[in-house]
């Protein structure tokens, strides 16, 4: 579930691309785009915060901070991107922020707080797939 999950969300990507929200691409462009480990990365954490979303908004137990989430640190970009002060400071405080949720008092305001840190983030980095990680909010 989780593979197509991702094979699915993969589909309507990229930074410069501003059509993300359109329907997918034909199955043989999907099979041509290279993913970087970092795009890669991006894809998985959407995906476990639109299901800790649902936790939160479900009340049930959240689990514990995804250890995946810091390859952050070192994961390789798409070509012609680069690892610079800007991302790593800001990846930096993406982490703090997730982890905060699991033990917040508030969740739902440590939430959306996380996914402030991801368009803070993406305003200067990656401006394509903001429409959708605004989508993550708990209103
Ligand atoms: C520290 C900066 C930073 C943070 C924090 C960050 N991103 Fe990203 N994001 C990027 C960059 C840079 C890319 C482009 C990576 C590449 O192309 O190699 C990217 C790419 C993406 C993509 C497109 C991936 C693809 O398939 O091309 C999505 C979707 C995404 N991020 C969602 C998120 C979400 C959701 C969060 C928060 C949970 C988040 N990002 C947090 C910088 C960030």
């Amino acid at each position: 579930m989780r593979i197509l999950l991702f094979a699915l969300s993969v589909l309507f990507v990229s930074c410069t691309n501003k059509s993300e929200e359109k329907e997918a691409q034909p199955k043989e462009e999907f099979e041509m785009y290279e993913i970087s480990e970092m795009a890669g990365l991006m894809e998985q954490m959407y995906v476990e915060n639109t299901r800790l979303k649902e936790r939160i908004m479900n009340n049930d137990s959240l689990g514990k901070f995804p250890e995946y989430f810091n390859k952050i640190e070192k994961a390789t970009f798409t070509k012609g991107k680069e690892r610079d002060d800007f991302f790593n400071t800001n990846a930096q405080t993406f982490l703090q922020l997730q982890a905060e949720i699991y033990t917040a008092k508030d969740s739902k305001k440590a939430f959306n707080e996380m996914v402030d840190q991801c368009i803070t983030c993406h305003e200067v980095k990656c401006g394509g797939p903001i429409m959708r990680i605004k989508k993550l909010y708990i209103k």
